[in-house]
């Protein structure tokens, strides 16, 4: 197990434009160092608006060591608390999802309102003070209809992802949104695996036989700043989608830690389905064509996100473990869609059903590999996985700066 220090050496000694040492992939010193460094200071994506309907709606999340809990009160806002009670640290929700008028906990009923307020705590004695004991937050922002949280004590600023968010996901219509399926699968890799698996398309005319269909592999598409001058049909499908009041172009934060782009499907696709047309009758939001392609959203450490005309995916994914990473995939239609009759779930739902079944083989296979003894980092395709090399070094950067002081300093 490798102590900070010796993380940091290993990150200086990286070679850029490679995949990373074995041990960053593996070893459960960096996956704790990951967890303290990344995931309990950055914003992390907990759930979409939709999922959250009424009062009383939450759901949990469990994102190392914190078990947090998001909850929708009686004033219509979402917030997010650490799932502990304050009287003796039980757990207070153990399921992953469910409608409560408060928050009581199983083991001696302290009952706590939706706002996190402590209500009623049984023969406590005339002195006590329930003011204090209130459940302690977690910060939690709606962007447009995904919702955020952070850890950390002083959360990095947001307010960029904000406004991008929300000004390209209003046409979607989120707040109108609801869930129509979601699933859970753990894939047996690093966190690192599943994300940088998800920032190139190298390999998806090699694994994702119904992806392609739809799904444009060729990397200009969604190049780091934009696909170049030549692509005349993507800036054409910029101004068609722009003056139809869809925010079209390439925003991104400077670092690139997120990114906002919609992108043409293939020959005018109109939704990842097998037929290509829409999965959907009833359009979402304000969406005003149904061939506006995909509306991409990544965020590190653990989202990345599909905005299309007739439905959305958002995509979470939680490290478990130096070498397993839960990966919940959630589908959202427009709130008055019927089952059965606007939409048949196994054609909205069976390329991505697939595609993740890919991608988790991809990554298995992937970690398999690097635990070998044989492996070394290999190059990156510079045509190809651009985006895997940008992942890389903000993750290598981000470590590198908030290792402890006394450490070895990262090589750039
Ligand atoms: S630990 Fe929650 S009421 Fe005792
Ligand atoms: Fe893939």
């Amino acid at each position: 197990m490798l102590s900070q220090p010796q993380i940091a050496a290993e990150l200086a000694a990286r070679q850029q434009n490679f995949s990373l040492p074995r041990a960053l992939y593996c070893d459960p010193g960096v996956y704790q160092a990951d967890l303290e460094q990344i995931w309990y200071k950055e914003w992390l994506f907990a759930l979409p608006t939709a999922a959250l309907q009424k009062a009383g709606d939450y759901q949990t999340v469990q994102v190392g060591a914190f078990p947090v809990i998001v909850v929708k009160g009686g004033d219509g806002r979402v917030r997010a608390f650490h799932n502990v009670c304050r009287h003796r640290g039980q757990r207070l929700c153990s399921k992953t999802a469910g409608n409560t008028p408060k928050l009581v906990c199983p083991y001696h009923q302290w009952t706590y309102e939706l706002d996190g307020k402590l209500l009623f705590a049984r023969d406590m004695g005339e002195d006590f003070d329930a003011g204090k004991y209130g459940l302690k937050r977690v910060h939690c922002v709606d962007l447009g209809g995904v919702i955020y949280i952070c850890l950390a004590e002083v959360p990095p600023p947001i307010a960029d992802l904000a406004k991008a968010a929300a000004a390209y996901l209003a046409p979607s219509g989120l707040a109108d949104a609801k869930v129509a399926f979601t699933s859970t699968i753990v894939e047996k890799g690093n966190w690192k695996l599943v994300i940088e698996n998800n920032r190139e398309c190298y390999h998806c005319g090699g694994s994702h036989p119904s992806l392609c269909r739809t799904y444009s592999d060729n990397p200009k598409m969604t190049a780091m700043d934009g696909p170049d001058s030549a692509s005349a049909d993507i800036l054409a499908h910029w101004k068609r989608c722009e003056e139809a009041g869809l925010p079209s172009r390439f925003v991104n934060h400077p670092d690139y830690q997120w990114r906002l782009a919609r992108i043409p499907l293939l020959n005018h696709a109109e939704s990842y389905t097998m037929s290509t047309k829409a999965a959907v009758a009833r359009r979402m939001g304000t969406m005003p064509f149904n061939d506006a392609g995909s509306l991409l959203m990544f965020h590190y450490p653990n989202t990345w996100n599909h905005f299309l005309p007739d439905h959305a995916i958002t995509f979470r994914i939680l490290p478990i473990s130096p070498t397993e990473t839960e990966v919940t995939t959630t589908w959202l239609v427009h709130k008055d869609a019927v089952e059965g009759v606007d939409y048949d779930l196994k054609t909205l739902t069976e390329v991505w059903m697939a595609t993740n079944d890919e991608d988790r083989q991809v990554v298995e296979e992937n970690q398999c590999g690097i635990l070998s003894p044989a492996y070394e980092p290999g190059p990156y395709s510079p045509v190809q996985e651009e985006g895997v090399a940008q992942f890389v070094d903000w993750y290598c950067a981000t470590m590198a700066a908030r290792l402890p002081a006394g450490a070895p300093l990262a090589a750039e």
